[in-house]
Order: C-alpha cells, then structure tokens, then sequence
C-alpha cells in the first residue's frame, strides 16, 4: 500500500513512521526537507502543500494508493476533494466540511443550527461598529477569535492576552477593519483537553485523550502558539477527567457529525475538539478538521504497531473496523524544542544536533517538524517548532523524566518548557478543576478524586445554545 503524506512538520512524521510499522511505502509532499520524513519516503516532492494542482500531480505520477492530508492548509484550499476526483481515497474532509475549522463562524452556526451540546455563549461580529454592543451582551470576561485559520495563534483570552474590554475590542476591530469577521465568546474557566477521533460513514471512533500546553512560556505564561507539548495518561482519561465527561464530550463530536451530514457534507478524516473542562461538563471551544499537532503525535506514538494502514485506508473508504483502534495501555509526554522566542519573535536558523540513537535508548521518540536537514544528525530550524520528543512509560512523571534525559542528546540554540506535565503541575491543574466544584454538586461532572476514571459522576448540566 503506498500512501501519500502531505505536510513536512512532526505530525506528518508521526502519521508516516506509524504507517511505516504497517509495511506502507510512503510518499511525502512538504515545504521543507523533513529529515524523519526523508528517511522513511522512497519518494518526495517540495510544493507548497495550498497548491492542489500540484499535490495532486505528485499523488498521480508516484502512484500514490491513497493520501492523508496532515495540517489544515491544504483541506481548506480543496486537497482532499481533488484527489478523491484524481480517483485516490483521502483521510481529510472536503473544502466545505473543512470550514469547521477555517471558519470558526461557519462552525458554531452549524452547530447552533442543529443544537449541538456544549457550546458556550458566541457571537459572530461583521463589522467594527457590532464589537462594543457584542462585548456588552457577552456581559463578562471574553476571548476574541478571528474567522480565519491562524495556526493557533489568533486566539486572545481576557486576562491572559489583554486585561481591559477596550484591549480586545481594539483588536477585534483590527481583523474587521481589515474584512475578517472575528467571533466574541464567553470567557469559561476551566481546563482544557483534545478529542480526536477517526470520523467516516460508519460512524466515529474516539482516540485517547490528551491535553495541550498552547502557551509559550513555562507557568502557562506567553502568547498562544500551536502548542508546546502535551500529554496523555494510561487509561486515556486525563488526572481531571472522568470518563463520563469524555462521553460527553464524543457526544458532540457525534451530534457535530450527524449536523454536517444532515446539510450534505460527509465527513472522512479526523475530527479534533479542542474543549474545556468546566463545573457544567465539557464545552466547545474549537473544532480541527486534522490530528492535532503536538497532541496527535502523542496518541499515534500509543497505535499498535501494524494496522494503521488498513485503519485509515478504512477511513478513506467509508468503513472502520472498530477493532483496529489498538491505543497501547501507556502513557506520554511530549516537549517540543523550539528556536529562542517561539510564540513572539522566533530566531530562525539556528542548528541543532541531535543523536537519535540515543534518544531512543532512553524510551523516547524523535519526530522532526517543520526543520531541514544539515547533514547527519544536524536540522536548521526555522521559526515555528522544530523537535518533539516523546516519552513513554506507565505513568505520566516516567514519561516526562524520560524526555528531560533525552535532551542530553541535543545541542543547540533551543528552548522547551520542563515544566510540562511535572508532578506539580498536574496536581495544580486538579486543584483547579476541585476549585470550580461545589462538593457533591449536581453539576459537577466529574470526581472529585481524581485519576479514577471509572467512579460514577454524575450528568453534565443541560447543554447551552449559542445565543
Ligand atoms: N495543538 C493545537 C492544534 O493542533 O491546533
């Protein structure tokens, strides 16, 4: 089976190594010269993964089986769709179910529409002179969000990215001046988690879960960024979360499915929820029409060796096998290395030298993002994030202290954040999950004792429509 990746960062390392396990030939289309990619491809192209003309070009001349589009790029531009034409089954929505990503208004319009659950209070503003009335009406603490993709990156949160009302109507205005509509919401406390899962005609296929680290600095300080670790727990719950708010959460992945499906947009890819852990259950914050990138690397590290290929061909094709969804029982921790000033003013160009040998002696995956190659063991970095390594072990502290071990393996100008998924951190974030319950709450979703996914709790409050 040969398959095309598109997309040169460390989540298309991951998706291709995993299907390399399979017994796959792989083809790469990138921008960069991916070294990880490079070592596994017997055949690659340089082409901006937008241009569909050519992806599909590469996709035919290669004869590439089938493809899996990696970021979300190419899936607004229309990818997936022209080669499902070119006659290639392909993991990836088509350009019009994609917009629950590209466009974030698109998405909770859909979802209003058919009463998805777990939306929190959203209002899309089309023009400067809507912003002040729509702050108002949210009446608290807002986010600002524009209605375009943006790496991650555009999201600006009440009391981590500007302090005053006027801050963030400032710079919503700025998009809408510009012609980007932006959404207003709600400002919700709680902690955050991602659902990914496999989504085809048979129906949807929940992966584990795993929380993301968006902020730049250690202490959850700095800018949003695409992310600069995230880790996952053995029983695929997360130490705050409950497998009866994980249901809820599948639910709206589910209900958001079934809404696309009743407007004529069938969907066959990943669909990742980027929600929030709340005092009234799980809400909505973002969907992603791919795996997340770092928290799909985290989960693709747990696929069983050898049947990925059959399960995303099953994707492709409209049919899932739910027994091919084989998680190992582990868990992982993922730190990406990043040039100095991620996240504000990232220095591009600088080297590092990793030795990948001994990393993995230490139990711990190299993926290489969006680097390229120097020579042997040596990537220049550009200015988005260049190196996830990933540990795995029983629990969460192994992992993580098998990573930090494994940076001894690394030279360079880098910065990573140690403190990701530290002991210490995770008991601050179940203390802050305890300190938005009320004990024995009805509306707690979730026990208070944490890390046992199996204990009762009791239902999420009803679901909020979008006003
Ligand atoms: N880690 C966030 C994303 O993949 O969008």
């Amino acid at each position: 089976m040969r398959w095309l990746v598109v997309g040169g960062g460390a989540r298309e390392h991951a998706i291709a190594a995993t299907l390399a396990q399979a017994g796959a030939e792989l083809l790469v289309a990138s921008p960069n010269t991916n070294p990880g990619l490079e070592h596994l491809a017997i055949g690659s192209r340089r082409l901006s993964v937008t241009d569909v003309t050519a992806v599909v070009a590469f996709a035919r001349e290669a004869k590439a089986d089938a493809a899996i589009l990696g970021p979300e790029a190419p899936l607004a531009a229309g990818a997936a769709d022209a080669l499902r034409a070119a006659g290639i089954p392909s993991v990836g929505p088509g350009q019009q179910a994609a917009r629950l990503e590209s466009s974030k208004a698109f998405c909770r319009e859909l979802l209003a529409r058919h009463r998805v659950g777990g939306q929190p209070k959203s209002l899309v503003v089309a023009a400067p002179e809507e912003v002040d009335p729509a702050v108002a009406s949210i009446g608290g603490a807002f986010v600002v969000k524009p209605d375009a993709l943006t790496s991650g990156k555009g999201v600006w949160v009440q009391g981590a990215d500007f302090a005053e009302d006027s801050e963030g109507a400032d710079y919503a205005k700025g998009f809408l001046v510009q012609g980007t509509r932006v959404l207003l919401e709600e400002k919700l406390e709680g902690e955050e988690f991602s659902l990914m899962a496999f989504v085809t005609d048979s129906g949807v296929y929940p992966m584990p879960t795993v929380q993301d680290f968006k902020r730049s600095l250690e202490g959850d300080r700095g800018r949003n960024t695409g992310g600069m670790g995230a880790y996952s727990q053995r029983d695929h719950l997360l130490p705050f979360l409950s497998s009866a708010a994980r249901d809820d959460a599948v639910k709206v992945l589910e209900e958001a499915v079934a809404a696309l499906r009743a407007e004529g947009l069938p969907y066959r890819g990943i669909l990742y929820g980027g929600f929030l852990l709340t005092a009234h259950g799980p809400k909505l914050l973002e969907f992603n029409v791919r795996f997340g990138d770092p928290e799909g690397i985290n989960v693709l590290s747990l696929y069983e060796e050898g049947d990925f290929s059959e399960l995303l061909l099953g994707v492709a094709e409209g049919h899932v096998d739910p027994n091919l969804m084989r998680f190992r029982l582990r868990s992982t921790v993922l730190k990406y290395l990043v040039p100095p000033g991620y996240g504000s003013q990232p220095k591009a160009g600088g080297l590092l030298v990793l030795d990948d040998a001994a990393i993995s002696a230490e139990g711990v995956h190299v993926y290489y993002g969006q680097v390229d190659a120097r020579g042997p063991g040596t990537v220049a970095m550009s200015s988005s994030r260049a190196v996830a390594l990933v540990g795995e072990a029983s629990a969460i502290h192994e992992a993580g202290t098998r990573v930090e071990k494994a940076l001894a393996h690394v030279t360079g100008d880098y910065y990573v954040r140690h403190d990701i998924a530290t002991p210490e951190d995770l008991e601050r974030r179940k203390e802050h999950m305890r300190q938005l319950l009320v004990p024995g709450s009805k509306a707690s979703p979730l026990p208070l004792s944490v890390a046992a996914p199996d204990a009762p709790a009791s239902s999420a409050g009803p679901p909020e429509q979008l006003t």
